[in-house]
């Protein structure tokens, strides 16, 4: 086993629901462990410290590849996952989220759960007694974020020192945890966005903050070009996020002007990496030879899910 693999005291038994809530080292330590398990994964050489430990997944939203990774993560370290569409739990037709979490509690060893209101997941994981994980809210996705922080580290070597651009949605979930991630791990980020979709402002001033203490910048500008001038990381995401559907045709107005095209990564460095946490629209958020592109590590960050959940799983469920 690798020195990374060792069980982290401070994590186990955690809630997983924003990436402020972690220290430096803790991401840290999630990262490690994620690339550990990625190349034990690789080497085909199983990892079982989850051996005969159940994960709930609650999804009131769609999902591909949140819901495949973290069912095929658990298998791989022994366990396994319930799938638990609130179409069919009772929580659906209204039993309290106390009572739910209370109920699995006393059946599985972690809960999983994809939502709206974020103040639902922060409930859930009031209740519950055992790790409760944020698998996107309205307005956080940090799983996601920290495989794409494993992700950029794959490509270029560090994190630190880098330079990074959002250019969206700079008040929907990818925003909010690309802003907590970069500040903890003291990368460059500029969210570019229209008027009327800044980041949230509390989140912004705290991610500014953290940032400061580890000396880089995040911030937030109604320009484009300006945050994807000399970028080694160009991110984007949909316009019009799950819930926001009814919003699509406005929100394709409001953006023009906003979409990743060849003009926009040409003001970003010569070997730039663009990001995307899919599902993408070509010609939208995202020009098709933009994210088909030679740049494009797309399915390096989707693969990244899988070995990043690992960690999260790992850290916060292992029993020894
Ligand atoms: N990126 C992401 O969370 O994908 P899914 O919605 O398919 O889970
Ligand atoms: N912002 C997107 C992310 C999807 C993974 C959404 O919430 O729909």
């Amino acid at each position: 086993m690798t020195q990374n693999l060792k069980t982290v005291s401070s994590l186990k038994g955690r809630d997983f629901l924003t990436l402020a809530a972690f220290s430096n080292d803790e991401i840290d330590t999630f990262l490690k462990q994620a690339f550990d398990l990625k190349q034990l994964q690789k080497k085909g050489e199983p990892h079982a410290c989850l051996s005969g430990q159940t994960l709930a997944m609650i999804f009131e939203k769609s999902s591909t590849r949140t819901r495949v990774s973290f069912e095929v993560g658990m298998y791989q370290l022994g366990g396994s996952a319930l799938f638990l569409s609130s179409r069919d739990i009772q929580l659906g037709r209204g039993e309290p989220i106390a009572d739910t979490a209370k109920v699995l509690s006393r059946y599985v060893d972690g809960i999983m759960i994809r939502t709206f209101a974020h103040e639902k997941v922060e409930a859930f994981a009031e209740s519950a007694d055992i790790p409760v994980i944020n698998g996107l809210t309205d307005t956080h996705h940090p799983t996601q974020v920290l495989a794409d922080l494993l992700t950029v580290y794959e490509h270029k070597g560090q994190l630190k020192g880098l330079k990074a651009c959002f250019i969206g949605d700079g008040y929907n979930n990818m925003a909010h945890s690309l802003l907590e991630g970069a500040a903890a791990v003291g990368m460059d980020l500029a969210v570019a966005s229209p008027k009327g979709y800044e980041p949230d402002q509390d989140i912004l001033a705290a991610a500014e903050k953290r940032a400061e203490g580890n000396g880089c910048k995040v911030g937030f500008t109604y320009s484009p070009q300006e945050a994807a001038e000399g970028a080694d990381i160009v991110i984007t995401d949909v316009w019009a996020s799950m819930g926001e559907e009814a919003e699509k045709e406005k929100r394709l107005r409001d953006f023009q002007g906003f979409e990743v095209n060849e003009s926009l990564t040409g003001l970003a460095k010569e070997d730039y990496i663009f990001l995307h946490c899919l599902p993408a629209h070509r010609g939208e958020e995202v020009a098709a030879s933009v994210i088909d592109g030679p740049h494009s590590v797309v399915f390096d960050e989707a693969e990244n899910r899988l070995h990043a959940h690992k960690a999260i799983l790992k850290c916060l469920m292992e029993k020894n």
